[in-house]
């Protein structure tokens, strides 16, 4: 039976870990946020040079109850964990804490790094947390619980809450997830996270961190967006990432530029050229040529968005793909196979999405061919006898809030 994860409704799940922060801490929770993870819809590997990306919220969400303590502690519970973490915050910094509570301790020390001030920043808080983004999905579960954690934050010490101060948010959650969680990831998850609306993407500039709304109305162009969750282990602090990191750096560095969003794809092949001249240079022409021309294909997939073309930005999204399998090489069996099986069942386009080696792959699908395309997936993962896939619907959501 094909296997749907739908989001819980937020004002529902609000009130309820409301009431259960009473149970566990004695007292009622100044408030709770939440906060959501996304996809993306394509841009991949290029938040770390300088590129374009177009991610969108889903509605699946983080909540996390929160009230404001003043001796310097952070004290957490999740509903997903057992036991409770307690965390001075003089101890937090590069590497402390270890696991999730680092998604959590890190915020306001990533904050008062990035100059917010104020006494819930130092004196620490008591949090419950409610995850409802798949965990391990590749749909940025991490980036949502920082990003509850800042909105919270921020809330109460009165930071500006506009698109502009979200985006200093989110590069500070970027700094927690680098400094404290010690994922050496790019920016995108949590700028999706914080600076997206419902009915749209964000096109996101990561050269000079701005942000330009591009509307999505998948439902009216009879479409819709399936995220098939592999189950296959991924990791970002794993070493495959940080090494796809390096060669980009190394490259632009040989090109002299400070990031491959200087290289224009009509400048390509001198490019290629260039790089393959060292010795790893077969490995770094590969690499090149998947950022330069990702990044022209995002700017392809918005200019069609803007036009009401959504159906036409499924050869950009599977030129995308097969750049992250063969020249990237971030894809996995359990990508490639939901790739192909959704594009032989009629998908107009269909890529891996996030950072890879797992995680989530989405299609873009004909609204009443999405129960078809999810239930070849599904006979074709049992036909080879890995474990069964989850399927989510993507439908552009809310970024972070207040709940209660
Ligand atoms: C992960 C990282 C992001 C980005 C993607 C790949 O999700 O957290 O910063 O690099 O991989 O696009």
């Amino acid at each position: 039976m094909t296997e749907f994860f739908d989001a819980p409704a937020r004002p529902g799940t609000a009130a309820a870990l409301a009431r259960e922060f009473r149970d566990a801490f004695g007292e009622d929770p100044e408030g709770v946020w939440s906060a959501p993870g996304r996809v993306n819809l394509i841009g991949e590997h290029v938040d770390y040079t300088g590129g374009l990306c177009l991610p969108l919220a889903l509605p699946h969400r983080t909540f996390v109850a929160l009230r404001p303590r003043t001796d310097s502690t952070v004290r957490v519970r999740s509903r997903q964990e057992t036991g409770e973490v307690v965390v001075a915050l003089d101890e937090v910094g590069a590497g402390s804490p270890s696991g999730w509570a680092a998604y959590v301790a890190g915020v306001p020390w990533a904050l008062q790094q990035k100059g917010f001030e104020g006494p819930s920043l130092t004196g620490g808080f008591d949090a419950l947390v409610d995850g409802h983004v798949p965990y391990g999905s590749g749909l940025s579960s991490s980036a949502a619980l920082e990003c509850a954690v800042a909105i919270a934050l921020a809330e109460l010490v009165e930071a500006p809450l506009d698109d502009t101060g979200r985006a200093g948010l989110a590069s500070a959650c970027q700094l927690a997830e680098n400094v404290v969680a010690g994922a050496n990831t790019g920016g995108m998850d949590q700028a999706a996270s914080l600076r997206c609306h419902a009915g749209g993407a964000i096109l996101l500039d990561t050269d000079d961190d701005s942000v330009s709304q591009v509307a999505l109305d998948l439902a009216g162009a009879g479409l819709a967006l399936l995220v098939v969750d592999t189950r296959a282990g991924h990791s970002h602090a794993g070493g495959e990432y940080g090494r796809r990191r390096a060669d980009v750096e190394r490259a632009a560095e040989l090109l002299g530029v400070p990031n491959l969003r200087r290289v224009d794809v009509a400048d390509l092949d001198a490019a290629l050229d260039r790089v393959g001249a060292e010795p790893d240079g077969e490995v770094l022409r590969r690499r090149v040529r998947h950022a330069v021309t990702e990044i022209d294909r995002v700017a392809r997939t918005a200019d069609l968005l803007r036009q009401g073309r959504a159906d036409g930005i499924g050869d950009l999204l599977n030129a995308s793909h097969d750049s992250l399998r063969d020249d990237y090489e971030v894809s996995c069996r359990e990508l490639d196979l939901t790739v192909d099986v959704a594009r032989a069942h009629g998908a107009l386009g269909a890529r891996m999405t996030g950072g890879g080696f797992g995680g989530s792959a989405i299609a873009l699908v004909r609204a009443d061919r999405v129960q078809a395309v999810a239930e070849a997936v599904d006979a074709a993962y049992a036909g080879q006898g890995l474990t069964a896939p989850r399927f989510l619907a993507a439908l552009p959501s809310e970024g972070a809030g207040r709940d209660l």
